[in-house]
Order: structure tokens, then sequence, then C-alpha cells
């Protein structure tokens, strides 16, 4: 039986929501009316998109629990809040950044090109110390600047724990960013007990949205220390004054935000984040975690398959990974995309990653689909 709001095409079986999500039933409802809104009326609505757009804030604060809507900036994706948070600080040569060496491409190579200015990135083995925390920590020195994470490693499946590493930095002066892409609808998330300074995540994954479209959380502190890298009349303080001059930066986190909104993905996005506040965070997380739980449990009862995926760790995360001892990852993702298996090959096997709306009955089809 499929859940009402996921009416997926029948062969699939969708295991896929850490790398790109399908829409709920809802999200296609509300694309569609604003496509025929916009064809009947044009931009005669205006006012409603921007009730929608501070709407959409608003559930962005509430699945962070940021103190106000108003540290909230819709941007186009992780990868571009990163840069923000990169070249909006003020690094001085000799500065090093912390992070892991698990990370996805977007929370690295930004850092590594900090390099021309004298900053270097450090990496952490996260298996080489007593816990993956730990590991950051021992990188850590007097000129360490920010430590960067993931929450939650896209490979792997590792979740950090996030208030650890903020009291740390809090503790040590040091700047907190959380590439947030893999917990943000998955699993509950709390900025405020974290301490993170900058959280940022695309749409496309647990949050059920389309692409292009994030969220970038900066506190008021952090976000005054960002030298702004983008311009646009979107971006100044009374913002709908086009005679404004001289004019002032605004002074919430839309200062990140330079030009026209993207109307179209806030539609989507809201209607989305939706269905995930109505079930309530706690019990998608709930769903989410039994389910991983199941699939880990399902792995290690066949004798042919590997669990890469830490299921002893202290905290779990949606992401599942595995390899077949006899065939290739190749082979098995092949196999698996042939009988209409949705997942990814990632790291050292394949990922699956079911959300708090997947049965336990596709689960199960899921597995027997896997060749001993
Ligand atoms: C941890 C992590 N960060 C970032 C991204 C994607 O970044 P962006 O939103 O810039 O496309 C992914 C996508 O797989 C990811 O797993």
């Amino acid at each position: 039986m499929r859940h009402p709001e996921f009416p997926l095409s029948a062969e699939l079986i969708y295991l896929n929501h850490a790398a790109v999500a399908p829409w709920p039933k809802r999200t296609s409802t509300a694309v569609s009316k604003f496509a025929q809104q916009n064809t009947l009326y044009g931009s005669s609505c205006y006012l409603d998109w921007l009730q929608k757009e501070t709407q959409l804030r608003v559930q962005l604060q509430t699945l962070l629990n940021a103190p106000d809507a108003t540290d909230i900036a819709l941007v186009k994706n992780t990868s571009e809040a990163l840069s923000f948070v990169a070249y909006g600080l003020d690094w001085h040569s000799g500065d090093n950044i912390v992070s892991s060496n698990e990370e996805f491409p977007s929370n690295r190579i930004v850092w590594q090109s900090l390099s021309e200015l004298g900053v270097e990135f450090r990496e952490a083995d996260l298996a080489q110390a007593a816990t993956p925390e730990d590991a950051l920590f021992a990188l850590v020195d007097k000129q360490t600047r920010l430590i960067t994470i993931s929450s939650i490693q896209f490979a792997s499946g590792l979740r950090l724990d996030i208030d650890r590493i903020g009291q740390f930095c809090q503790q040590n002066n040091i700047l907190f960013c959380i590439d947030a892409i893999q917990s943000l609808g998955a699993v509950q998330f709390d900025v405020q007990k974290c301490q993170a300074d900058f959280v940022m995540a695309d749409g496309h994954k647990w949050m059920l949205g389309p692409e292009g479209l994030g969220v970038f959380y900066t506190s008021p502190a952090s976000r005054e220390k960002l030298k702004l890298t983008q311009y646009g009349w979107h971006m100044m303080d009374n913002t709908h004054n086009y005679e404004n001059k001289p004019w002032s930066i605004h002074p919430t986190a839309q200062r990140f935000e330079c030009g026209s909104p993207n109307t179209l993905g806030i539609h989507a996005l809201s209607a989305s984040l939706s269905l995930l506040l109505e079930t309530g965070m706690e019990t998608v997380e709930k769903q989410v975690l039994a389910n991983a739980r199941y699939l880990m449990a399902a792995i290690k009862s066949r004798p042919y398959l590997q669990l890469l995926t830490d299921e002893t760790a202290k905290l779990q995360s949606g992401i599942v990974v595995f390899k077949h001892k006899q065939l290739s990852k190749e082979a098995l993702y092949a196999h698996l995309q042939k009988n209409h298996v949705v997942c990814a090959m990632r790291g050292e096997g394949i990922r699956f990653s079911a959300h708090f709306y997947n049965s336990t009955q596709e689960l199960d089809k899921a597995m027997l689909l896997i060749p001993d």
C-alpha cells in the first residue's frame, strides 16, 4: 500500500531520499495551481506569492528551531550558502578550517579554494579517534577559525554529535558551520541547541522539495561577520523602494538574496514542508530511523551482504550503506536499477535511504531483489 501523498509509479521502490526525493502529491498540486495562475493572471496575485514566501520562512524556522524567521535566507542550494560563508569571512593568512575527509565536495572544495589566501583546510579522519568529534577536535589549534561539517555524512550515514561540536566551538571561540542537507526533513534539528553560526541545506532531499531552492541560516551576530559577495535590489533595506539612494544592507538574512525570488520553488517547497510539519518531525524521525534499522537488520541477516553503516553508533540516520561480497557495487547497482529499486552508489557500496512514508513491505521487496 502506497502512502496517499506518494502515488509513485507502481513498479518503483523509492529508496533514494538522500539524493533527490519524489514530490508529495500536494506539491504537484501546488505547482500546477501556480502554473495555472501564472497562465491566467500573470503576477496579479503577487501579494499572495509574498505571503507564501513568508510562510516558507516560518516553516524553515520551525524545522531548524531558529529563533526568528528573519534568520532564514532562501538560497539556490547548499553550495551557494557555503560559498557565502567561505568568501564572506575575513580570513588571515595562517588561519585554518577543520572538517572531515568524508565531506561531499560542496563542503570541501570551497574551503580548499581559500588556500590562495593562506588558509589551510584540515580534514580529520573520523574513524581515527575514540569518537568522530574527537577526531575533529584533535586537529584544532589556536589558528582554527571554523569547524565545518555535514551533520550526517552522505556516503556512510555517520551522524555527528553536533551539540557536542557546537559546545566545543563556543568554548574555543571557533565558528561552526553545518551542511544539514542529510538531516533537515529526516531527523529533528535544533540550531539553538547545537549553537551553529551557519547552517545550510538544499530542499530536494529529505525535505521533499524541488532542486534549486535551499535554506541558509545565520545567527544575527554571525551574519554581521559575513562580507557580502552578491549585490542586487532585493538585499537592500526598504526593498521595494527603488529610489532608495543611498541604500543600506537589509538587516535580516534577506541580505543574502540579491534578486527576484524563486517563486515557483517557494510554492513547491512550502507544500512539501507542510506535509513534514503536519506529520511532525518527531514522528518523521522515528519512522526514518525505524526504516533504517529494519534495512540494517535485513542486510545483516544475509551472509552474502556486508553492512558498511555503523549500526552501533550512538546517533543514527536515514542512510544505510552496504556491499555485496561477490558482486561489484556497479553490478549490484545496475541490477537494482533494472528492477526499479531507486537507490544510489556511494562510498564502497549501495546506499538505501528510505523516508518516513516507505513501508516495510517495500523494504522487504527491495531486499528480495538483491541476488545472493
Ligand atoms: C552532504 C551534501 N552536501 C551538499 C549536497 C548538494 O549540494 P547542493 O545543494 O549545492 O547541490 C549533497 C548532495 O548530495 C550532499 O549530500
